[in-house]
């Protein structure tokens, strides 16, 4: 279907620039895709004054992680849904996120975009803090992929209008440049031959791929997964974790709520326990899986994996 384990992240298709401007942004050329990995482009650490100044200038060395969470908490009215979460995602790594239903995973990925506001705490990505609104938000939201649970596709839209209005409309990129990308992302989740369709003529599965292009198709900076299979009929979902795989493999920075254990065990970096707004216990997978330290992650994994 695709090659495994050649693009690079943030360079799809892999022969494209390694960014898309926004629209209104003089044109700059940069660097090669190749270049999209994770390379320091500064070597120390900022200096003192320039953190006091609230700006860190190119603050995207290796060190620094792509995703950023401080104390994050939020409420919904008196129920604490985050509490004082702290969260790093470095670059090119995945991270799959585990618990029950209400532990507020779904709050996690949501406040991460900012389609809910924090209470308290820090989000930063890519060394930047988030913005808290304007055109600054729209440019930071636009660098962060969101997959959810129900594929969310335009249904009067083509597959590939769906997958070419974001970049047209946001990142101001012209349609033939838009469409050609698209049909390489569309191959590359396999389904190219759905390009005209509407999403209604598409299996569930295939729907959810088309829903990955689109994000892809911003180039962004991190992908999060909101249970991208869980609405998906059992055979279908192989085929939409096949193509997480493959983006992991290419080395996309993912954050990915998920129930799919194997998933999270074959494919994720490290894991992470959530419950009750907290993250309970975090580990690389295999140590995770075989030896939970924390009984509620012991008691989730006794129900999750017995079924
Ligand atoms: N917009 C909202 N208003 C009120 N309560 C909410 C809202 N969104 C989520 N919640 C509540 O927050 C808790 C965590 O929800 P959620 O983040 O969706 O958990 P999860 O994704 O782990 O199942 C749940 O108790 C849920 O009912
Ligand atoms: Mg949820």
């Amino acid at each position: 279907m695709f090659s495994r384990g050649r693009a690079t992240a943030g360079s799809i298709p892999a022969d494209g620039p390694a960014r898309i401007e926004v629209a209104g942004d003089p044109p700059a050329r940069h660097p090669p895709a190749e270049h999209a990995v994770p390379v320091p482009e500064v070597s120390e650490a900022p200096d003192a004054t320039a953190t006091e100044a609230g700006r860190i200038p190119a603050a995207r060395g290796a060190d620094e992680p792509m995703l950023r969470l401080e104390k994050v908490s939020k409420s919904f009215g008196s129920l604490r849904v985050l509490r004082e979460i702290d969260l790093t995602v470095a670059r090119g790594e995945v991270v799959a996120v585990i618990g029950p239903s209400g532990s507020g995973k779904s709050t996690l990925c949501r406040c991460v975009n900012r389609l809910e506001t924090v209470d308290s705490g820090r989000i930063v990505i890519d060394g930047q803090p988030l913005p808290a609104e304007g055109r600054a938000l729209a440019r930071a939201r636009a660098d962060i992929g969101m997959v959810f649970q129900a594929f969310n596709l335009f249904g009067h839209r083509t597959v590939l209008d769906n997958v070419t209005l974001g970049p047209r409309k946001v990142r101001g990129t012209p349609k033939a440049e838009a469409e050609r990308r698209a049909r390489a992302l569309l191959e590359r989740v396999g389904i190219a031959d759905k390009v005209d369709q509407l999403p209604a003529a598409l299996s569930g599965g295939q729907q959810q791929r088309a829903a990955i292009a689109r994000a892809l198709a911003m180039e962004p900076k991190i992908m999060l997964f909101d249970e991208p299979t869980s609405a998906l009929d059992p055979e279908m979902v192989g085929e939409v974790l096949d193509v997480l795989r493959e983006l992991a493999s290419s080395g996309m920075t993912m954050l990915v709520v998920t129930h799919e254990m194997g998933f999270a065990r074959s494919a994720a970096d490290r894991v992470i326990f959530m419950d009750g707004g907290q993250i309970l216990e975090t580990g690389a997978p295999d140590e995770f899986f075989a030896n939970p330290r924390q009984e509620r992650a012991r008691d989730f994994l006794a129900k999750v994996l017995t079924h």
